[in-house]
């Protein structure tokens, strides 16, 4: 048995190619560059190129499991369904893929995965993780560090900010679960915060006054497609924070304990431990 990780560099692959090898588990990682952090093996993947599709089962012959990293958005999603029906020739028999809280089954080229993972009968699990508390280091990270501003369309919306080591935790379990899980589970850290709530642990954190700037979604939008989003893209995104402000996050927390996994890494400890990138 080998678990193929996905999304070779990314957030969650990272952390999960750590999980996995430290539980004595054959993984190989499948990353553009074909490169990966000692002691992992990898190979050259490229979600645009089916021609690299092979390159892990030629690299080892065993790969049983995948992890479905993709962009939510771009050309990469019209090629996944075609690499799960490609893998399961090759003997793959689980798949589990990372999507978001969000997007259910068939919606969005993202769901349209998950729905082609429950029609193929293939042990599957799709995780539908919430915004991740990385993203203030990441997306976020140049408007905290020079502008001391984070901003969004969630008002003052609640929402489970889910650190990424509890999402590679997820995925470590749904891998492994005996028998295989065959059903999606939204993925949320332990509390429901604000984010004007996560801008005063910022502040406190560094020192000095970080604020939440709050955007309409329709500001929003625009904001996302001067990222260079597509339009109809940074209407989903944008809508989908106007969501938190309509309690929608709150909601889907709230879910019963079979539909959820909740991870215990808080808000709180993740800004204290990575408070040094944001002082300028
Ligand atoms: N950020 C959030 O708050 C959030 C919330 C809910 C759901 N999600 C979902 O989580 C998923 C990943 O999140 P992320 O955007 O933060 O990315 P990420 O996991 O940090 O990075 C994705 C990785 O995919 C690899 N990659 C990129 N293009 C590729 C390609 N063409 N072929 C093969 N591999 C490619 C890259 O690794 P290499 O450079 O090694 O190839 C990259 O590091 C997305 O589907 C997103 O919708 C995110």
């Amino acid at each position: 048995m080998t678990i193929l990780i996905t999304g070779g560099s990314g957030k969650t692959s990272s952390v999960l190619a750590k999980r996995l090898h430290a539980a004595n588990l054959p993984i190989l990682v499948a990353s553009r560059a074909g490169k990966a952090p000692e002691p992992f093996k990898a190979v050259v993947f490229n979600w645009l190129d089916p021609a690299t599709f092979e390159n892990p089962f030629i690299a080892d012959s065993s790969i049983d499991r995948v992890y479905i990293v993709v962009a939510m958005f771009g050309p990469e999603t019209a090629h996944v369904n075609a690499f799960v029906d490609f893998a399961r020739t090759k003997g793959v028999k689980r798949f589990v893929l990372l999507s978001a809280s969000q997007i259910e089954a068939g919606k969005l080229p993202l769901g349209e995965i998950h729905q082609h993972l429950i029609d193929s009968g293939v042990e599957y699990a799709v995780l539908r993780p919430t915004w991740f508390q990385q993203n203030f280091g990441a997306s976020l990270l140049t408007s905290i560090r020079d502008h001391s501003q984070t901003f969004s369309a969630s008002q003052s919306g609640r929402l489970a900010f889910v650190s990424t080591e509890d999402i590679a935790e997820a995925a470590f379990q749904a891998l492994t679960a005996e028998p295989s899980l065959n059903k999606d589970l939204l993925v949320f850290g332990p509390e429901l915060l604000s984010h004007d709530e996560v801008a005063a642990l910022l502040s406190a954190a560094v020192g000095r006054k970080i604020t939440h700037v709050k955007h309409t979604v329709e500001e929003m939008k625009n904001i996302y497609t001067s990222y260079g989003l597509p339009e109809e893209y940074a209407a989903v995104l944008s809508d989908m924070e106007g969501k938190i402000a309509d309690q929608v996050e709150e909601e889907l927390f709230n879910v019963s304990v079979d539909k959820k996994f909740v991870g215990k890494r808080t808000v709180g400890e993740y800004i204290q431990k990575n408070r040094e990138q944001w002082i300028n």
